[in-house]
């Protein structure tokens, strides 16, 4: 790094800010965007791009999801309760939806009608997921994790199974899905998204 670039110690701004470095650094992020019913059976969906993939053998997914007013999101809770969610793979075509799904509503509240989309029972896992979603990963919880003394837990989970929607194609002779066919968005910092642009193929030295 060259001279006149600065040097940030996270203990030193706001909590605020380190929101802000983070979620603007760590980029692009896919959103988790996670399905589940509640115990009244009342489906539920929200996006979470604090969100990645652990391991593949076996498969596993992690969420990090927050508290509201020092209570769990309805997600946390109903993933507690039923020990399933679904991940749903984020495509161009259903940002904006995904975005209406954010809304801060009560837990009674569908977000799948408060966005106009049509949800659908897993068949492997207690959740419902996104019927017109180009691929949905169905998971059951593995494990918990508090994260240190901040206000959310990594839920992690393991896949069962892998819904691909007719039209998403994978790259010859494998499972490896083209990502001109399922169009994925990432998140950057606050409300922008990364659409897919060039895609560059670089093979790996050696
Ligand atoms: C793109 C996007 C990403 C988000 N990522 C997270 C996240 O990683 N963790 C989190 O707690 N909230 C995140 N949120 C906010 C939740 O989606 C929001 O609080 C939602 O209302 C939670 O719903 P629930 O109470 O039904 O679980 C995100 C919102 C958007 C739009």
């Amino acid at each position: 790094m060259n001279a006149d670039g600065r040097t940030i110690d996270p203990s030193a701004v706001s909590p605020r800010e380190r929101y802000q470095l983070i979620t603007s650094l760590v980029v692009p992020r896919p959103i988790g965007w996670i399905s589940t019913y509640g115990e009244d059976g009342t489906p539920n969906l929200a996006p979470f791009s604090y969100f990645a993939a652990l391991s593949s053998s076996p498969m596993l997914v992690g969420v990090s999801i927050g508290h509201r007013q020092g209570i769990p999101k309805d997600t946390l809770s109903n993933v507690r309760a039923r020990g399933a969610f679904a991940v749903n793979v984020v495509c161009e075509r259903l940002l904006e939806p995904m975005n209406a799904s954010s809304a801060d509503v009560p837990a009674g509240v569908d977000e799948f009608l408060l966005a106009g989309l049509e949800s659908a029972r897993c068949a492997s896992v207690d959740a419902p997921h996104v019927v017109d979603c180009p691929a949905v990963l169905e998971c059951v919880v593995e494990k918990e994790v508090p994260l240190a003394e901040a206000p959310n837990t990594l839920v992690i989970g393991r896949v069962m199974r892998v819904l691909l929607a007719a039209g998403v194609t994978s790259l010859a002779g494998s499972l490896e899905i083209d990502p001109a066919s399922l169009r994925p968005v990432g998140r950057l910092s606050g409300a922008q998204y990364g659409l897919l642009g060039e895609i560059r193929t670089i093979p790996r030295p050696g």
